[in-house]
Order: C-alpha cells, then sequence, then structure tokens
C-alpha cells in the first residue's frame, strides 16, 4: 500500500480534527526525522507520499502509541463467544503497532488458524495447486513443534509486510499441544515460561488470539497478559454469555492470583437497531471495565480484514479508521499510566438473579 501525505495525517488520527498537518509532516521530512515522500511507481499521479514498510517511522513520531517504558506488552483477545471480532481487533493492534514502529509480535492460539491467515499467510503460497499448497500447510511449523522440543521459538517466527511484525503461525498440531499441556507440571505456565519469555527479549507487544473455546491455552493465555481484551457483541444472545463469562474470569484471576488489565469493548453495534444500542447502553451502565465506545458493524471492518490490513490502513480517516484508532488508544496501558488521572468509575452490581460460575467448573 501507498499512503499520501494527507492520507498519513488521517492514518494516525483518533478524532475528526487531525492532530498531524502535512506541515508536520514536510517539518519532520526537513530534520530527516524519516525517509522523504517519495512518488509511488504505480500510479501516475503525481502524488508524494510512502510505502507501508515505511510508515513505523512516521508512527514513532506522530502516532499515539507510545513505547512502553518497562518491558514488552502482551494482550490477550479472549471471549467464550465466536464471531465478535476477536481476531479482527488483535489484527487491528498488531499492524497498527507494528506501524508505530513497536516490534511487534503476534502468537495465535486458536486451532482455527483465523489470526494467521489474517496475516497473510496462506496469500503466501504461490500457486493455485492443490498438492503444492498441502505440502506447504504441511511444513508450517508452530507451537506444537516447540513443544515437542523440534524447535526453539525464534526458529518458528515469521515476517510479515510490515518490518516490525511477525508471527509464530498457528497449525491444527494446537489440538495436540492443549491435550499435551493437560498432562505436565505447571502446565498454566508453559507458554509464559517457554514462549513469551524469549519473545519477550525481542518485542515490545506481544499478542495472543484465542479461540472461544475456554481450553489449557486459554489458561496460558490468560497468565502471561498484562491486558486482556473481551468484546461483547451488541446482541441478544450474548446476553447470558457474558456474566458466566465474567464469573470464570473473576474465578481464574483469583485461583491463579493474576492481575492483568481487563477491558470489555462492545463490538457488532447496528445503530439503527434500537435493540443493538439498548444492549450497548446496559453494558456502559452495569460493566465497570466497559469502555465508553463501540465498534459498529461495517463492511470496511471486513473488508480491511479480507485484505490482511488493519482497518485505519485500509481507510484512513474514515469513521470506521476513527473508531478503531480511539479504541486502540483507550486499550494502551502506557497511555492510561500518563494520560491526567480519570474519575475512578462506579462500580455497579450486576442484578442479584445473574447466573453465578460455579467454583472450579473452568478448564484446569
Ligand atoms: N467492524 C466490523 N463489522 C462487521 N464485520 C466485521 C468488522 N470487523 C471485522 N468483521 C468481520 O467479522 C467476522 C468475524 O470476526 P472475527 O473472526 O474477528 O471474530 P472472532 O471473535 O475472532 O471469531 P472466532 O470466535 O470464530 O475466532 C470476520 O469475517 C471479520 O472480517
Ligand atoms: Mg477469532
Amino acid at each position: 500500500m501507498f499512503y499520501s501525505r494527507a492520507q498519513i495525517t488521517k492514518l494516525f488520527s483518533v478524532d475528526e480534527h487531525s492532530l498531524v498537518s502535512t506541515q508536520d509532516l514536510m517539518d519532520g521530512e526537513k530534520q530527516k526525522l524519516y525517509p522523504k515522500a517519495r512518488r509511488n511507481d504505480q500510479d501516475d499521479r503525481r502524488v508524494l507520499g510512502w510505502a507501508s514498510e515505511d510508515l513505523h517511522a512516521l508512527g514513532r513520531q506522530f502516532g499515539f502509541l507510545r513505547p512502553a517504558s518497562d518491558g514488552p506488552l502482551v494482550y490477550s483477545f479472549f471471549v467464550t463467544k465466536g464471531g465478535v471480532l476477536k481476531t479482527a481487533l488483535a489484527l487491528n493492534l498488531a499492524r497498527m503497532c507494528a506501524l508505530h514502529g513497536l516490534r511487534t509480535c503476534v502468537v495465535g492460539l486458536d486451532m482455527q488458524c483465523d489470526i494467521t491467515t489474517a496475516l497473510g499467510h496462506l496469500s503466501e503460497l504461490e500457486s493455485d495447486d492443490l498438492e503444492a499448497a498441502v505440502r506447504w500447510m504441511e511444513q508450517t511449523r508452530g507451537l506444537y513443534d516447540v513443544f515437542a522440543g523440534r524447535l526453539e521459538v525464534k526458529q518458528a517466527i515469521l515476517e510479515t509486510d510490515l518490518p516490525n511484525l511477525f508471527y509464530i503461525p498457528e497449525t491444527p498440531e494446537l489440538v495436540a499441544l492443549e491435550q499435551g499441556l493437560l498432562h505436565r507440571p505447571r502446565r498454566e505456565y508453559w507458554l509464559q515460561e517457554t514462549v513469551i519469555k524469549p519473545l519477550a527479549q525481542q518485542f515490545e507487544v506481544i499478542v495472543l488470539d484465542c479461540s472461544p473455546n475456554w481450553n489449557q491455552l486459554i489458561t496460558n493465555a490468560l497468565v502471561a497478559s498484562d491486558v486482556l481484551i473481551s468484546p461483547l457483541e451488541c446482541k441478544i444472545n450474548n446476553f447470558r454469555n457474558f456474566k458466566m463469562f465474567r464469573n470464570f474470569i473473576t474465578q481464574v484471576r483469583q485461583d491463579l492470583r493474576l492481575n492483568f488489565r481487563q477491558f470489555y469493548i462492545p463490538t457488532r453495534l447496528t445503530t439503527s437497531r434500537r435493540l443493538s444500542r439498548d444492549i450497548f447502553e446496559w453494558y456502559q451502565t452495569n460493566v465497570a471495565e466497559c469502555l465508553p465506545l463501540a465498534i459498529k458493524d461495517h463492511t470496511q471492518g471486513e473488508e480491511a480484514t479480507a485484505m490482511h490490513l488493519a482497518v485505519p490502513e485500509y481507510a484512513p480517516g474514515t469513521p470506521a479508521a476513527l473508531e478503531m484508532n480511539q479504541f486502540l488508544r483507550a486499550i494502551w496501558l502506557p497511555n492510561l499510566l500518563t494520560d491526567a488521572p480519570q474519575p475512578k468509575p462506579e462500580i455497579r452490581h450486576l442484578a442479584e438473579s445473574e447466573p453465578r460460575g460455579e467454583p472450579g467448573i473452568w478448564p484446569s
């Protein structure tokens, strides 16, 4: 992708009044803070700008995701509900971090392999031939190979189209890894000790994309996390599921003495539907950890994921892109530490009729 100066001002914006001006961009070029804008070879128009792979230097200068001062940040995306944008949000965080010049590694933990696909893994496949495709898939090695002692973590890391973005691909053998973990001592800590620790020496951000089913890999992800992001669909079928999920999270947090930050983000809000709006309001009123914003249902979100891009990269400056940037800024821990102190949100209790999670029924 190629971005003109005008598009860059929008890519790193969080509201309609862009923080970066084209004059700011030109000043940075003069001061040699990043490469000079150049012409796009694939476009006849004489527009000056930068290609995706050069954006990290601009992001570092003008972006809203500042590096953390005390070691890498581990973000997990998990909730026990499918199709609520866990993978889409994980992809957006990972790509935008990389575009901010932060060395980022995605570790997919879902046997469906969605984030691996969303990162463009399959698009590297050069032929349409089924046999070649199967051979290529079988050559992909991931966390199970690390678990089995056949591969070191650093050998499992693959590159992407962005210079600061890397990933460990998901493979169907994650099922075997999950089962294998059940029979190990300290099974909840395998990911943290074997995978995250070595990655922490190389990366500033680690993004874990989880499956919707709670299994041993999820417990491992929670143990390793600084921040848990749980999307809450603004649809009626998510309601009961959410209350159960919240009880499970409280339980696992207590049992394993975990202290990750948790944010709920309402997703798939359809503003034209009253029920969807009412559910959004309910989350805002009743869920203290819920962010005061939502990811709406829109085709640009779908298209960006299909193109292996973050929404702000795909459609900079659109309401969909601004909404995504606002979400990313809101969950970015270093911003929370440096931003002006916010009044503590009032803690609201769920109704008495809420179903209680039974102790000890989350997978151990
Ligand atoms: N803003 C959006 N509006 C509507 N659809 C979107 C939006 N963003 C992404 N999508 C699409 O929604 C679909 C489901 O999203 P996604 O795969 O991220 O859900 P998930 O919670 O990870 O699902 P699973 O539990 O199966 O892993 C994807 O096809 C994605 O492209
Ligand atoms: Mg997913």
